[in-house]
Formats: C-alpha cells, structure tokens, sequence
C-alpha cells in the first residue's frame, strides 16, 4: 500500500447538504427542495446566464489566471489596486491558499464554535493545530475569548462574520478594538461570505481598515447573493504583499473561464441583487413569525440562514423533513444537537417548510 500522511487519518470528508437528486432517487419522490447549502432561491443574474452563453463558445481555451478583467472591475468599485485581490475556486479554495501559505506543522489558528467547518479543515491539513472558543451566550464571536487564546504559536484568527451557522455578526466597532488588540504577527481573516445581506448598520465596512491594518484579509463569494454556487468563485482582499504571497501558492488556472465571465457580468447587475436581499428579507419576516406562532426559540439572522431550536433531536427531525421532501441542515454537525439550520427560500417555498416543519413537530 502506498504510504499516506499521517494527517489525513484523522481528517473527516466534508459533509455537503444532500443534493435534490439524491433525495429523489434514494425516497422516491418527485417533487424536493433544498434549503440546506444557503444558495440563492432566486437563481442568478440573467445576464450571468448570458455570459455563460457565450463563454460556451471559448471552452477550449483556457481562463485568465489572473482574473485580469474582474480585478479592474473590484478595483475600481472598492478604490483600491488590482493587486488587491485574489480569486479562488469558492472562497473555500482560498481558505487552502492561506493555511498553505502561513500554517507550519504545529502552528495554531484559532476561531469560535460553532462555526464554519472548514477553517479547521484547513488548517488540520497542513498539520495546524485548531482552537475553537466557545460562542458568547447569544451565539456571537467572543472576540474577548479569541484574545485570550492567542500564544506565539498562533498564525490565524478566522472571523466568520456573520457566522455560519448562527447568523449573528460582530459590529463595526467591535471589530475596530479586535483588530487594534491583535499582535501585528498574527494574521485575521474576516470571512464575509454573506456581506450582501448584513451590510449596512452596525456591520463592518472592513475594506476601510485595510490601510491601517496590514494583516487582515477579507473573505468574499459569489456564491451566495450572487447565486453563483455552482460555478466556484470567491475572492480575497488584501494589500498587495499579502496577495503577492498567496499568489505564490495559488495554482495556475484555478478559476475557471465561466464563472470569470458570470461574475463579471453579475457585478453590473446590483438589481438582482437587491431582488435577492429583499427577497431574503421578506422571507426572514415570514419565517420568523411563523416560529413564534409555534413557539419555537429562534436566533436572529443576518444573512440567508436560520438557526430555529426544534426541541428534539435534530437528525430525526432533518430525516422526517426528508421524508417530506424538504432538505435542510441538522444541528448535530454544528455540536446544536436540538436545533436545525434553514436557508431562507422563495416564498413558496418557505411555506412548504413550514408546513413540513408542523406536520413533523405536531404544532
Ligand atoms: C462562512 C462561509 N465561508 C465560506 C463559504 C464557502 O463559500 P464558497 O466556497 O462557495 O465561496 C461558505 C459557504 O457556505 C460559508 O458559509
């Protein structure tokens, strides 16, 4: 047998919400949703759909390595430099990018629980130890607690803000003081996966503390209210020294052409996304009170997720939706054994949820 890294031995596959096929295929049923990986319900921009078109005919060359054409376009949004930016295949490519550039074996990073897997994930690859700081009470990042973790073998702090899978954020002001504390050595990567739907408010305009701090990296996709999940794109802002490094690590061609060619085309289309936010919030409105009429706790969420406790076991809870042909995500792999986590859908189907959720919990 063909000798493999000790590492991998402990390391466990990711586990992605089931897909609708499936869910299909395995219960028989025709008609399933999916409300469990956060896409967008709306689909994406019409005029992604028309650059995808059109990027069939190019199949065969291969993509800009340098994302030349959506670094300008970024760049001028955010009034920064091109080299400002990275792309990845999703931003979880990026979260290889950075342990494969600055974890050595031994080496920690440090983050709060529950959040999202795959910063351990990462770092556990390259032989990184994990800390994980419990959540405060009201299921936010204890930025007091990270603080207190911090020794001289920390490379990484990981903010997910908001957090998958509570949806809460850390404030502007907040994260100001954070940043202000964190040694200089240390690098933090604000995770804003799902910046379009908390921005405004108390929430962080964090590409303005990038002049001041030279040691933060901000994380953001395409794949949430972009709607562009299945194509794999995400980028990473930073200063140039940053990029320059990650850049180093950072395989050849590893966004592809159509997803290029989408993304670009999605920046010019803000009024799909809007469509999408408001879309998230109406629904968020519905579902919140559909909680409250069958009395179930529920965490307040800043993005297109819920975390709603269910006061029962969560995988029976998730495999009885199933049965219903509604997929979502079970609290157990968050350590919320009672809680289940929803993506906030069409109006349609948030409604089928809740008269899922009903039938099963007996409300
Ligand atoms: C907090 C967070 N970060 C990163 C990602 C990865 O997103 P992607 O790789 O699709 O850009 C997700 C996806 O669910 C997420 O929830």
């Amino acid at each position: 047998m063909v000798k493999h890294r000790k590492t991998v031995e402990a390391l466990e596959p990711y586990r992605p919400g089931k897909p609708i096929s499936e869910v299909k295929r395995e219960l028989g049923l025709t008609d399933v949703i999916k409300l469990a990986s956060n896409e967008n319900p709306l689909g994406c921009s019409p005029k992604a759909v028309e650059a995808i078109i059109k990027w069939t005919q190019e199949a065969s060359i291969y993509p800009d390595g340098n994302c030349t054409e959506l670094k300008n376009a970024l760049a001028e949004r955010f009034n920064l430099e091109p080299g400002q930016f990275l792309f990845g295949a999703g931003s979880d490519q990026i979260l290889e990018i950075i342990t494969q550039t600055y974890v050595n074996p031994g080496d920690t990073t440090i983050t709060c629980w529950p959040s999202f897997s795959r910063y351990e994930a990462v770092t556990r690859i390259m032989d990184g130890k994990m800390i994980k700081v419990p959540l405060t009470q009201d299921y936010r990042f204890d930025l007091d607690g990270i603080l207190n973790s911090i020794t001289d073998n920390t490379r990484i702090i990981w903010i997910c803000n908001p957090n998958n899978p509570t949806g809460t954020f850390i404030t502007a002001e907040e994260q100001k003081a954070f940043l202000e504390k964190v040694p200089k050595d240390v690098l933090v990567v604000l995770d804003e996966a799902y910046y379009e739907y908390a921005h405004g408010g108390d929430y962080p305009e964090s590409v303005e503390l990038l002049k001041q701090h030279h040691n933060v990296i901000i994380l953001r996709t395409f794949s949430k209210a972009y709607g562009l999940a299945g194509l794999r794109i995400g980028y990473a802002i930073s200063n140039k020294e940053i990029i320059e490094l990650l850049n180093r690590v950072r395989g050849p061609f590893n966004v592809n052409a159509a997803a290029q060619a989408a993304a670009l085309a999605s920046l010019d289309d803000q009024d799909f996304v809007q469509m999408s936010v408001q879309t998230n919030q109406t629904g968020k409105q519905y579902l919140y009170q559909a909680f409250e009429e069958m009395g179930l706790e529920y965490i307040p969420t800043h993005t297109n997720f819920i975390m709603v406790n269910v006061e029962k076991n969560s995988l029976e809870v998730f495999r009885a939706l199933l049965q219903k042909g509604v997929i979502i995500r079970s609290g157990d792999i968050f350590d919320m054994d009672n809680w289940i986590r929803v993506t906030i859908g069409t109006p349609e189907q948030n409604k089928r949820f809740i008269k899922a959720l009903k039938e099963v919990l007996n409300r």
